[in-house]
């Protein structure tokens, strides 16, 4: 008997109508169940397989659907579609922390993932950023022993601050990212309380064939917020997904948060000269160098439907660019460009581009066919293979062409060329002293305190404290009076006890 006569009859996947939802078949009715009942053995199987792996790194998040549009003439700069004047594009963005698993706390301290996808009418772009502007590293071979030295150790698969500290006072390029980090951005209010910036510097080409390099600087029209570290940890505890409700009830409200889009714009032969390398993912752009440009706004406007479906399966690439749109000589960025569409295949699939959520708008013509969970595919009187004589797809390489720059030197692994301004410490100084008030500078010491004070190797807590220490002397002197450390060795004697 059903429950609800105007219920719609379940079916087994294949869309036969099924018994019982509640009971196998069995031999009698205290019996044993048996094989046949494909039924059970579908459902059990099915439950089985209902995960894909996380994402190895912002594995925690949330997203929505909206629309962005461009309210600005930035045609001078690109010929992207996108960012002509006037237009509207959908996207989706999914909001992420960086470090912890899918069910970790929303509001553990971290850098926040704000990865955005524009549904253009040239193909899908994807900005995949984070709620800081810049990174701990400036390159990417570095990144998995980074990730490593943030998430779990493999004996007791717990974290821990000496691997955290061991390598950050090892790597003093992630001081300034980690200055962020451990300062109230750390631990924004909300996902719709934050800036969300593109980091790395990319290339814009305009319709004459011109190029820019550029940074992208969304702006949150809902203001800058952040938690207290008490009001965080209270949460960790209380509502561990506090920034995925927060979203999902305002968006269900009609408070549609949204953000303006802002540019800084350089012109192609600046970097050739520019005071520090402005391809290095440790640094920002100075406003008074390069200031803010605005292109438009994104406004936030539709939940997801199913999580798994519109949000776990999503993927976002750095290497999705549009016409008008490329990458630069960023060493980081060059390696993501690899790593998340190799992610991608093996997290979700070799066609993972063909599930609705990452399906571009426009049409898909290429040669690619077959592999697990293909349902797209060419008419039958397109051939498989190019050249062809048959009118099948053809590039159109004059009208499109990929963003390139003068390249030279010799083939060599070296660290980024040294240019006048390049010292670690600089630019994170400069945030501390100049950008932080006194509010800001109390609570990113009393962070530090507590998060330095839990290493346990006496070697690595001097080494942090002289890190502290570089980034402004003051602030390392209190770190020091805090942790009631005396002198004690200097961070190279440490680093020679390795
Ligand atoms: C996710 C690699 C640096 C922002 C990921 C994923 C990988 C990865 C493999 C998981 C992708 C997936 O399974 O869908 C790397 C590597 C980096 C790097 C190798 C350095 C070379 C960065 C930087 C940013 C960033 C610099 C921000 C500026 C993100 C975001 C996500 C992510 C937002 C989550 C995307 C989503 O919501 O699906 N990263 N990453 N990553 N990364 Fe990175």
């Amino acid at each position: 008997m059903t429950a609800n006569i105007s219920a719609p009859l379940s079916t087994t996947q294949s869309g036969a109508p099924v018994t019982s939802d509640a009971h196998s078949q069995s031999v009698g009715a205290d019996g044993a169940i048996i094989l046949t009942d494909h039924y059970l053995v579908e459902k059990l199987a099915q439950f089985n397989r209902e995960r894909v792996p996380e994402r190895v790194v912002h594995a925690k998040g949330g997203g929505a659907f909206g629309t962005f549009k461009t309210s600005s003439d930035v045609s001078k700069y690109t010929k992207a579609a996108l960012f002509q004047p006037g237009v509207e594009t959908d996207m989706l963005i999914r909001f992420s922390s960086v470090a912890g698993e899918a069910g970790s706390p929303d509001t553990w301290r971290d850098p926040r993932g704000f990865a955005v996808k524009f549904y253009t009418s040239e193909g899908n772009y994807d900005l995949v950023g984070n709620n800081t502007p810049v990174f701990f590293i400036r390159d990417g071979i570095k990144f998995p022993d980074f990730i490593h030295s943030q998430k779990r150790l493999p004996g007791t698969h717990l974290r821990d601050a000496d691997m955290q500290w061991d390598f950050w006072t090892l790597s003093p390029e992630s001081a300034h990212q980690v200055t962020w980090l451990m300062g109230d951005r750390g631990l924004p209010a909300s996902w719709r309380e934050m800036q969300g910036y593109g980091s790395h510097t990319y290339q814009w080409i305009n319709a004459e064939g011109e190029r820019f390099w550029v940074k992208y600087h969304f702006k949150s029209n809902q203001g800058v917020k952040s938690l207290t570290g008490d009001q965080a940890e209270e949460l960790a505890g209380s509502d561990a997904d506090f920034y995925i409700r927060d979203l999902q009830e305002n968006i269900a409200d009609g408070n549609f948060p949204s953000w303006e889009l802002n540019v800084q714009v350089m012109p192609y032969e600046d970097a050739k000269t520019y005071r520090f390398n402005p391809f290095d993912l440790t640094k920002v752009w100075p406003h008074s160098d390069y200031p803010l440009i605005h292109v438009g706004t994104m406004e936030l406007n539709k939940n997801p439907e199913n999580y798994f479906a519109q949000i776990e399966q999503a993927t976002f690439a750095p290497s999705n660019f549009v016409p008008g749109i490329a990458a630069s000589p960023d060493k980081m960025l060059q390696a993501r460009i690899f790593s998340y569409a190799d992610a991608h295949r093996y997290r979700v699939g070799t066609n993972h581009a063909q599930i609705p959520v990452n399906q571009p708008k426009n049409q898909v013509n290429n040669y690619s066919q077959d592999g697990a969970g293909r349902y797209l595919f060419n008419a039958p009187s397109v051939p498989v293979y190019a050249p062809n004589s048959l009118g099948g797809p053809a590039a159109v390489e004059p009208q499109n062409p990929a963003g390139g720059w003068e390249n030279d030197g010799e083939l060599t692994i070296s660290a980024h060329s040294l240019h006048a301004e390049d010292g670690d410490f600089v630019q994170a100084g400069a945030l501390y002293r100049e950008v932080y008030n006194d509010g800001a500078k109390a609570r990113l010491l009393e962070t530090i305190t507590g998060a330095v004070g839990g290493v346990k190797s006496p070697g690595i807590k001097e080494r942090a404290i002289q890190y502290w220490t570089n980034v402004d002397a003051e602030l390392g002197a209190k770190l020091r009076a805090n942790l009631g450390a005396g002198e004690g060795e200097s961070a190279a004697e440490a680093a020679n006890k390795l």
